[in-house]
């Protein structure tokens, strides 16, 4: 199976945790928009859905998804999305699509975080993949100097605005052995919006997508 039939295999396993006539918090990325497509077909009537960012808003009400703002409501029953990396306990590195502030502001509203990812964002250690960062852009250098104390490389990523007007660091080189500990740390540096380590809203369920079919991994 190629890497987007894996996609479109966890996209459509996730609607076993959308309840009819309930809310559902949505993502963001290549994964969750097969989500959203198997979701809009499965013809499943939900109350609404919470979105991540823009454009997983706009692609839901080109399908005829309602979607409410996060003030809107108190709570979600789940939360679907996707991870750029995901480990053994089910911490997770997201942001590759520039979209994790809203992502953690969702998160944080959802009982239950189901990711969605093919097999290869299972990772033993967090920090392969280039640890995304959303900061005020007036900190950048400053934040620079803190994460090469860390052992990290801090670069711009070139062009991007975030919805937030936020810009994003990519920072490679880390290995994120205790990413609880991480992701307090980093969000306490003034001009730091939200940083990538999603480990207090870390996922309770993963539906791997693999040679073998969705493996479901709870955490
Ligand atoms: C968006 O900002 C990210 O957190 C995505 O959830 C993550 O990058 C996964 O995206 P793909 O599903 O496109 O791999």
């Amino acid at each position: 199976m190629t890497q987007d039939e894996l996609k479109a295999l966890v996209g459509q396993a996730a609607l076993q945790y959308v309840r009819p006539d309930s809310l559902v918090g949505v993502g963001t990325g290549s994964t969750v928009d097969k989500f959203i497509d198997a979701l809009a077909a499965s013809g499943l009537r939900i109350a609404g859905a919470v979105s991540s960012s823009n454009r997983s808003t706009e692609r839901m009400k080109a399908l005829g998804i309602r979607v409410l703002e996060a003030g809107e409501v108190d709570s979600l029953p789940v939360y679907i999305d996707g991870a750029d990396e995901i480990d053994g306990q089910g911490f997770m590195i997201k942001g590759g699509g520039a979209a994790l502030t809203r992502e953690k502001i969702v998160a944080d509203l959802a009982q239950t975080f189901v990711c969605i990812a093919d097999a290869s964002k299972l990772v033993g250690t967090l920090g392969r993949f280039p640890l995304p960062v959303e900061i005020i852009p007036m900190a950048a250098a400053q934040l620079t100097r803190r994460f090469a104390k860390l052992g990290g490389e801090a670069r711009l990523r070139a062009g991007v605005v975030t919805d937030n007007g936020g810009h994003i660091l990519d920072v490679t080189g880390l290995s994120i052995t205790d990413p609880l500990a991480f992701e307090t740390e980093v969000n306490q540096w003034p001009g730091v919006v939200t940083v990538g380590v999603f480990a207090r809203h870390k996922a309770q369920v993963c539906l791997l997508g693999g040679a073998d079919g969705v493996r479901t991994l709870t955490f």
